[in-house]
């Protein structure tokens, strides 16, 4: 028997929840076809707990968290809350606290999804994104002046230090070298304009590379990824970049392997607790529906499954969702797939116990 591993659990708000169930109930049935044990241990975090009591995340709920093996997030983010009090109350809160520094987020189109990229197939689009998740303009310093004046000032810093961009980039070369497919990394900045922030890590990029002297070394301006991503998605193996950017091009990485319903991400601590999630909102338009696409929780469960040592267990979820992709689903949009919410995770079940 393997070992028990606590998982948090935030379902959080909107869709979240409905997503998360038919992620759970793939990790229970993965679980009962090979050695993987789970403790689940459910948070009511979100938009609904903190309307009716005010609470956001008490500094305790953190510690808890920071002791299981790993949280399994929905989504955050309620339409009568105003927006950033969740997200940064809970879900960046959660990345800087527990210090989950880098945020993973493979774009890989899987068989038979469809992507509106013109004559690009599944060989075409493969890549991960490692992108920095505890610096950048996410917790720079900043300020009004003057507000609501004429005169008004908004000043939005961006942090950069030595160690956070260098772990970030070593966990970059590492996993590419783990990865071992085009063996090449791409710094995604913009060196001809922030001069200070993309300098540190560029110098960092070459002298840690020197470590890795099979990985060729690829940079590129954000703008310039952008326009590869569209026009030649296969230029790409691994791109390292910061928060900012990092959360720009990961949209655009969704949607080119067939939108934000199959794209997943974990934020890693490699040392501590990481957190797996996918990637879109919380989607209150389709709430309650059992119409939005759950492939992109479930595949966040398969990301967590690997990250706990559980490769086998992993590789069964991703094989059933790439049966289930084919045989099953018209679509990845919600209420366009064929299929409901729970119908999708029934059949990804089904081909998890075959
Ligand atoms: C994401 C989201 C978050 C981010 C928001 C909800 C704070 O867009 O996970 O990409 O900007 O990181
Ligand atoms: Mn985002």
């Amino acid at each position: 028997m393997g070992k028990t591993h606590r998982i948090g659990v935030i379902p959080g708000d909107g869709t979240g929840p409905e997503v998360v169930a038919e992620g759970l109930k793939i990790l229970k049935a993965v679980a009962e076809k090979t050695d993987a044990e789970f403790d689940f241990i459910q948070y009511d975090f979100g938009g609904e707990r903190y309307l009716r009591t005010g609470e956001i995340l008490p500094d305790l709920a953190i510690e808890e968290l920071g002791q299981l093996d790993a949280i399994y997030l929905g989504a955050i983010g309620h339409p009568d809350v105003k927006p950033a009090i969740l997200e940064k109350g809970i879900l960046l809160r959660l990345r800087f606290s527990l210090d989950q520094y880098v945020n993973l987020r493979p774009v890989k189109l899987y068989p038979g999804v469809e992507t509106p990229l013109k004559d690009k197939g599944p060989e075409d689009i493969d890549f991960v994104v490692v992108r920095e998740n505890t610096e950048g303009l996410y917790t720079g310093g900043g300020g009004f002046l003057r507000k609501g004046t004429s005169d008004e000032i908004a000043v939005q810093e961006s942090i950069n230090t030595r160690k956070g961009v260098e772990r970030c980039l070593r966990y970059a070369f590492e996993y590419c070298r783990k990865r071992n497919k085009r063996n090449k990394l791409t710094l995604c900045g913009k060196t001809n304009v922030l001069t200070y922030a993309f300098d540190l890590w560029e110098r960092a990029f070459h002298e840690i590379g020197q470590e890795y002297p099979e990985i060729e070394r690829d940079y590129a301006h954000v703008d310039a990824i952008c326009m590869w991503m569209v026009k030649n998605p296969e230029r790409f193996d691994v791109i390292v970049t910061d928060n900012m950017f990092g959360d720009i091009i990961t949209d655009l990485g969704a949607t080119i392997q067939g939108g934000m319903g199959i794209a997943a991400g974990g934020n890693i601590n490699p040392e501590g607790t990481s957190m797996f999630e996918p990637i879109g909102g919380s989607a209150p338009k389709y709430t309650g529906k059992n119409l939005i696409n759950p492939l992109a929780a479930i595949l966040a469960g398969q990301m967590m499954l690997d990250h706990l040592g559980e490769p086998e267990a992993a590789r069964r979820v991703e094989q059933a969702v790439i049966d289930v992709v084919e045989k099953h689903m018209k679509s990845m949009e919600a209420g366009m797939m064929g299929v409901s919410t729970t119908e999708v995770g029934d059949l990804v079940v089904k081909y998890i116990q075959e």
